[in-house]
């Protein structure tokens, strides 16, 4: 794809402040109890390495996962697979997943199901961006930092064929005509 502009949507300065006000929601909910942090590779590691280092609570765990997803054209299903798990047990403890992006929801709701079958004290999740326009499952998310429309977006650890995820601000990318 040629790209004709990134046009700057949430400012590093503006996703910080949003980034401080949930991990200080997140501390008051889970106090002292240990808490473990769990990341969607790749689109969430800036996010997550943010969202930790704003948190003040002690007892703070963290890992990673990596999900893949695929169109099935003929049933218009997505499916999802893990391709890389976490590897800190995590039974009987509080969880937090970090996730870039919830957009059809199909990947979300994946998740959710995944965490659904393993034997963890509570379940939340916390997302950079809910993009509400082409939800196809009905899903969303604990802690929301931004909620947009329509657009695609790169930057701050979101890609468009692994490209921008180095930028510090989150841009909406405009094509080429
Ligand atoms: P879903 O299963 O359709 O909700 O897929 C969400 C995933 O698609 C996110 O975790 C992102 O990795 C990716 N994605 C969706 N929209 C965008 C976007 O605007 N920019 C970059 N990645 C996106
Ligand atoms: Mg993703």
């Amino acid at each position: 794809m040629n790209v004709k502009e990134l046009q700057p949507l949430y400012t590093a300065d503006m996703i910080k402040q949003r980034i401080t006000a949930m991990a200080a929601d997140i501390d008051a909910v889970y106090g002292d109890e240990p808490l473990v942090v769990i990341g969607v590779l790749k689109g969430a590691f800036i996010f997550h390495a943010d969202l930790i280092r704003a948190l003040k609570k002690p007892h703070v765990e963290i890992d990673f996962l990596r999900i893949s997803s695929y169109g099935n054209e003929a049933s218009s299903s997505r499916t999802v697979t893990i391709t890389k798990d976490i590897e800190v047990p995590i039974e009987n403890k509080h969880v937090l997943l970090v996730e870039d992006i919830i957009d059809s929801g199909h990947s979300m709701r994946f998740l959710y199901d995944l965490f659904a079958m393993r034997p963890v004290r509570s379940f939340k999740t916390a997302v950079l961006l809910d993009k509400k326009e082409r939800r196809e499952v009905a899903v969303g998310a604990d802690y929301v930092a931004f909620s947009m429309d329509e657009g695609f977006v790169v930057g701050y650890g979101l890609d468009c064929a692994e490209q921008y995820r180095n930028l510090p601000d989150v841009c909406v990318l405009i094509p080429e005509e």
